[in-house]
């Protein structure tokens, strides 16, 4: 466990902890929050979006990087996921690759339960021998 207290990491969480309370989860009832700092020190955040045609949903992480995306910017510095409980909410494998997309093995991962607690983690350890073309 490590206690990761920054004043951008507390930026992070209150970002995706309001996206979180604005999450559409009625068919799991499972309300993630998640929230990046990028490249320019701007801030974007998103929660996840379910759909009755489940396979259509979106995860937090996947709105979060389309803002930063839309924004201009184009690295994830720090991404923060929000769970709704007191387990931690590691992102998705098919989440891990769309983050592989715009981050680097330094990139930080922090990842906080509703009760305060957070793991940081860098993204190289959550996606080891990521597929990537060299650009
Ligand atoms: N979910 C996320 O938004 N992010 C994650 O990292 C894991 C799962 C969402 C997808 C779905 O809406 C709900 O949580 C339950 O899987």
């Amino acid at each position: 466990m490590t206690l990761n207290l920054t004043a951008e990491y507390k930026m992070l969480l209150a970002l995706a902890s309001k996206a979180q309370k604005n999450a559409h989860a009625p068919y799991s009832n499972f309300q993630v929050g998640a929230a990046i700092i990028d490249e320019n020190a701007q801030l974007h955040a998103s929660c996840n979006v379910e759909n009755a045609a489940y396979p259509l949903g979106q995860c937090a992480e996947a709105g979060a990087i389309s803002a930063m995306i839309a924004s201009g910017s184009k690295q994830i510095k720090q991404i923060l996921i929000a769970s709704p409980n007191d387990d931690f909410c590691p992102p998705c494998g098919g989440c891990r690759q769309k983050i592989a997309e715009f981050a680097d093995a330094q990139t930080e991962v922090h990842l906080a339960t509703k009760n305060g607690q957070v793991k940081t983690v860098k993204f190289a350890e959550l996606l080891p021998l990521a597929f990537g073309f060299e650009t």
